[in-house]
């Protein structure tokens, strides 16, 4: 058994859709992923017959609890959480970041101390500064080394101090497609006594996540960005979720997880998130060998995802290594991001780039004319886009592919930006 990408790309209907006789090269994953259609089934399913509230004595009420309750427990495997009750579902990552932010900010005094990135997403940024702003503290900001595109940890600790409360970082950037150390952070920031909030957005679609082995506190991610629906994820550790108070009304539960879930969930949102779980558990099963399938039988939905993801990170790191070969030999063309080859396996395959010349907007404005879907900008990644010199010049062209993704689009890619440019 191997990856298999035809029967990868066959269960994504979006993937065969053609416009005016042209593909569509989906590049704009780390933007949001298409999704196979077991999500689609999922959302539909969750609509026409488990359309209702949930906690009621009649057929579609308790189909709605089992359908979140499974989706809670689909979760807790994917990032391997202890316990099920310990993932919370909101509407976006950074929703749910703003209103974590305000029951964290709460619990800590003025003059306490946080660790902000500049390699991180705004939603990763933003709702600690104005928490800071709010309760009074000072933040510290870990920058990254703008010639090899990562962190150098030895700033971290020049930085932790007994003042220190929380430490917040990503699991990889949306800009540079580093892929962080989170565990070593989360080590020495509990080795001060601090917290540790992982923005996952960009590292659960291409990594194995594991928070037990990482050992932050919370961690948050969003379904549409591997493959499932628009839906925000979060976890968090139980005994810290219960020393925290959330901002809820009175007749909600005031049990986790219900406690930090405001409002009527969008159970359609939820069902997909098992679906999109349910759909690296295939990979798992059907391509990973015979380990995953081994388990399956024996119920570790756990051992069979982190097959799938290893899997799929060798074909993603093969995909970056084209990508990146091909866009160094294009004249004018610097790549915002790791590329020594032996140094793949500290980036996802998102890859962005400048040219000396051409404005990043033009660039993906003329790939569009050729069905070619990619982002350019600073993609809220504010503070990175400002370190490297990029944020007031257009940011950068942003190509990401995944596991749908085939070589040959890449070729198609290249070959079309060397007539661009
Ligand atoms: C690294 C990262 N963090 C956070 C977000 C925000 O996620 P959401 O749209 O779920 O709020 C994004 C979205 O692109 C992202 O790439």
């Amino acid at each position: 058994m191997s990856f298999d990408l035809e029967r990868v790309r066959a269960e994504f209907p979006a993937l065969q859709i053609m416009d005016a006789g042209k593909p569509r090269y989906y590049f704009d994953n780390p933007a949001g992923t298409q999704v196979p259609q077991r999500v689609v089934d999922a959302v539909s399913h969750c609509l026409l017959e488990a359309n209702s509230n949930l906690g009621g004595d009649f057929v579609t009420a308790g189909l709605a609890d089992k359908l979140v309750a499974e989706a809670r427990s689909a979760m807790a495997d994917f990032l391997n959480a202890p316990d099920s009750d310990e993932i919370i579902f909101g509407q976006n990552m950074t929703t749910m970041t703003l209103h974590l932010s305000r029951s964290i900010g709460r619990h800590l005094k003025a003059g306490d101390e946080i660790i902000l990135s500049r390699m991180d997403h705004d939603a990763n940024v933003q709702p600690w500064v104005l928490m800071a702003r709010d309760f009074g503290l000072k933040v510290r900001w870990l920058s990254f080394d703008t010639d090899s595109f990562e962190f150098d940890l030895a700033q971290l600790d020049t930085l932790l101090n007994e003042h220190t409360r929380l430490v917040c970082i990503g699991g990889a950037s949306n800009l540079l497609g580093t892929i962080n150390d989170i565990t070593e952070v989360s080590r020495r920031a509990r080795a001060a006594g601090a917290w540790t909030f992982v923005d996952a957005v960009q590292s659960v679609p291409h990594v194995t996540t594991d928070v037990q082995a990482i050992g932050c506190d919370f961690l948050a991610c969003s379904a549409y960005k591997f493959f499932g629906t628009h839906q925000g994820i979060l976890w968090g550790r139980r005994a810290l979720l219960e020393q925290l108070e959330p901002y809820k009304v009175r007749p909600a539960p005031d049990e986790l997880p219900w406690c930090f879930e405001t409002g009527t969930q969008s159970h359609e949102g939820i069902a997909g998130v098992a679906a999109a779980v349910d759909y690296f558990a295939w990979i798992g099963e059907t391509m990973a060998g015979g380990q995953a399938a081994a388990s399956l039988e024996t119920g570790d939905r756990r051992a069979t995802l982190r097959s799938a993801m290893g899997l799929l990170f060798a074909y993603e790191r093969d995909l970056a290594e084209h990508l990146i070969g091909g866009l160094t030999s294009l004249s004018g063309v610097t790549v915002q991001g790791i590329t020594a080859i032996d140094a793949l396996d500290r980036r996802v395959p998102t890859v962005s780039f400048t040219h000396k010349q051409r404005a990043p907007a033009d660039i993906a404005r003329q790939l569009a004319e050729h069905n070619m879907f990619v982002w350019s900008g600073h993609n809220y990644a504010v503070e990175a886009a400002k370190s490297l010199g990029l944020y007031e010049n257009g940011g950068a062209v942003r190509v990401g592919p995944v596991h749908y993704n085939s070589h040959a689009e890449l070729d198609d890619l290249l070959n079309v930006l060397e007539d661009i440019l």
